[in-house]
């Protein structure tokens, strides 16, 4: 089995009004925990690798192997997308494409709008070539992501059209109030400007980026008003620290890797499961 791209997955969820999951990889065993899951809920996923923590996994090409042998031998069926998750550079996109990742983000918002399009069109460009998907940045998602932190600026519209357009992109990650990390109060998502700017991209659908803490309620209207992927890292990586923090503290003499292992991923499992039901992909694959 090979991966897919969200080219194959994006137009039916937008259109289906479900979302499917992003569930970022710290180990390893977040891959799995996160496959685990997808077949048990028959749900398509989305496996990625923040740019940031690549060569702390081993570079592109381990993680691209490895992922995919894992796909292989637990013989899941369900589509499995593997893609870079805020790419930092024209070249590390380029360096995923080559290593088999079969979906790229590219994150050019910190640049001027010609910048960001002019680096997005290459991207696209290279990627599209290979049948890869790719997602464009625009705005600031607030909050603390791999150790780098920012303020809220909600992405303006026209610029988002511009982006879209001008690239030729596969969906479109604009910054409408989230935060990666854990959120200060109640998230206050821009819904009003979400659907100006959804209606306005048509088929092309909207990324949400810092998912976790977000209310079921508020992810349920951003699934309608045009996000068809959601992204999560922080709420698996508190779910898997808890119950490790706990079983050490239980059995602080225990040295047994395998059993603390597993209480985390099955953590994380529980964590993929509530949020395929949520975004309502379960069933869909
Ligand atoms: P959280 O860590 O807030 O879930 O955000 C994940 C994310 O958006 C990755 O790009």
């Amino acid at each position: 089995m090979t991966f897919v791209s969200l080219k194959e997955l994006m137009p039916e969820a937008k259109k289906n009004h479900y979302a499917v999951g992003q569930f970022n990889m710290n180990t390893f065993q977040w891959a799995e925990a996160t496959l685990r899951a997808a077949e048990k809920e028959k749900s398509s996923v989305i496996i990625a690798s923040t740019d940031r923590i690549v060569d702390y996994l081993g570079g592109f090409k381990l993680i691209a192997a490895t992922t995919k042998k894992m796909v292989e031998e637990m013989e899941i069926t369900v589509p499995v997308v593997l893609h870079l998750d805020h790419g930092l550079s024209v070249e590390r996109c380029k360096e995923a494409v080559d290593a088999g990742y079969s979906s790229v983000m590219y994150d050019g918002s910190k640049l001027s709008l010609e910048e960001n399009i002019a680096n997005t069109k290459e991207v696209a460009n290279y990627a599209n070539k290979q049948n890869v998907s790719v997602e464009a940045e625009i705005g600031s998602v607030g909050g603390t992501e791999d150790g780098i932190t920012s303020g809220i600026k909600y992405a303006d519209p026209k610029a988002c059209y511009r982006l879209v357009e001008e690239t030729g992109v596969d969906l479109l990650a604009a910054a409408l109030g989230s935060v990666h990390g854990v959120y200060q109060g109640e998230p206050k998502l821009a819904f009003d400007l979400m659907q100006e700017i959804s209606d306005n991209l048509n088929e092309v659908p909207l990324a949400l980026h810092g998912g976790s803490g977000i209310p079921s309620h508020q992810i349920v209207k951003a699934i309608e008003y045009g996000h068809a992927k959601i992204n999560v890292n922080t709420e698996c990586n508190q779910a898997w620290t808890q119950v490790v923090r706990e079983y050490l503290q239980q059995y602080p003499d225990s040295h047994k890797v395998p059993e603390i292992m597993t209480t985390g991923m099955d953590a994380i499992e529980k964590v993929v499961i509530e949020k395929m039901q949520l975004f309502g992909s379960s069933n869909k694959a």
